[in-house]
């Protein structure tokens, strides 16, 4: 960590920036790769033989090129210490390449269900928490195994996710940091404290712990097998709390937080519960607070992404999506009272955020 310390407090920024910018690339390249032998095993071990549309290689290179900026962006942020270079302490190779094999297997499982549109598939270990969680929930969101209920689907969920995005889930997760530093003064997080609201596997928490290494963040998720995995990847980290609990209705007083975030959520939700979501995280914040939140692009922000956009729900088990695209997260954040919204695209995702108005 010192020496990382070192290297983005020494190295001319320039240098920096391209230095990070080649890694960041060889890192997507890697995950893209995974993306497109998917397909390959898939039909090597169940027959089913994927379609691509001869517009295709024109939106894949529209799409590359789209994610290729948001790394550069990425690699600014990091080289002028919007967030350290930390943030890209990849995990140990052992473990990256012993969970692949894992992913191939899985991936069987899911083109199954795909096949069969079967969005309801839990053994007993999921079904233990089906009290804990609304009903919307009790499915299997992407048609990944025991849904975010089983200790399994915690274990690979971040992996999948990065091989769907090319390697660019972690970038379009930062996209949040920079407008956060901006509000809080580009401070250390003194005195703050954050509540991270479907934290999942603590991915972004630690992204903005390291960021704000002075904050208190409070980590909460639906799901206990993904909280306990954010709990074991965060242990070396100090004033972090973690609360199993509903995001549509939180356990705090009024008035508790200077920031309230969320990634990769609302797209996941009924609208009713995105708007309660939304009102439960202004009223537990101070006003002034900053709320902010990284999720899909919507219908109106990139019209050349639409072909993604309607394909998406329906390769993967995305029931609110379509409705989510159609319902614009900035429309929801002034109908709830937030003003100064903001927002900057970034890929196939978006940062969108918020402050709570001083006085009612
Ligand atoms: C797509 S994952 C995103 C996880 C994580 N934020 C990330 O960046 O990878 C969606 C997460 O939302 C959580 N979730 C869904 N509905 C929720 C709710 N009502 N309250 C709290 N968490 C919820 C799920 O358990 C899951 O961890």
């Amino acid at each position: 960590m010192k020496l990382l310390k070192q290297i983005q407090k020494n190295i001319p920024k320039p240098i920096l920036e391209n230095a990070i910018f080649s890694y960041e690339l060889a890192r997507t390249a890697t995950f893209l790769t995974q993306n497109l032998s998917l397909p390959i095993f898939e039909y090597l071990l169940t027959g089913q033989n994927k379609t691509f549309t001869k517009e295709f290689p024109e939106q894949m290179q529209r799409a590359l090129k789209d994610l290729v900026k948001l790394l550069r962006k990425d690699a600014i942020h990091i080289s002028r210490d919007v967030y350290p270079l930390e943030v890209l302490k990849p995990e140990p190779l052992t473990q990256f390449l012993t969970r692949y094999p894992q992913i191939i297997a899985d991936g069987v499982s899911i083109s199954q269900r795909r096949i069969e549109r079967k969005a309801h598939d839990f053994d007993q270990e999921a079904r233990e928490y089906f009290r804990e969680v609304p009903d919307y929930y009790q499915r299997n969101f992407h048609y990944q195994t025991g849904g975010y209920l089983t200790e399994k689907s915690a274990a690979l969920y971040e992996h999948q996710v990065e091989i769907l995005f090319a390697g660019a889930a972690d970038a379009m997760r930062r996209l949040l940091i920079a407008p956060m530093k901006k509000h809080f003064d580009y401070s250390q997080g003194e005195g703050l404290h954050f509540l991270e609201v479907a934290a999942g596997t603590g991915r972004l928490t630690r992204f903005v712990k390291l960021a704000f290494p002075k904050a208190r963040i409070t980590v909460m998720d639906l799901s206990s097998p993904y909280l306990k995995v954010a709990q074991n990847r965060l242990s070396e980290f100090s004033r972090l709390n973690f609360v199993q609990g509903d995001g549509a209705d939180l356990p705090f007083k009024t008035e508790k937080f200077d920031a309230v975030y969320s990634c990769f959520l609302f797209h996941e939700l009924p609208l009713e519960e995105r708007r309660k979501v939304i009102s439960e995280g202004h009223r537990v914040l101070k006003p002034g607070g900053f709320y902010g939140l990284v999720d899909s692009i919507q219908n109106e922000d990139r019209k050349e992404f639409e072909w993604a956009l309607s394909q998406f729900p329906v390769d993967f088990h995305e029931p609110f999506f379509k409705n989510y695209t159609q319902n614009p997260m900035d429309g929801l954040l002034l109908n709830a009272g937030f003003h100064k919204i903001d927002q900057e695209v970034g890929f196939l995702s978006k940062v969108v955020s918020g402050v709570k108005p001083l006085s009612a």
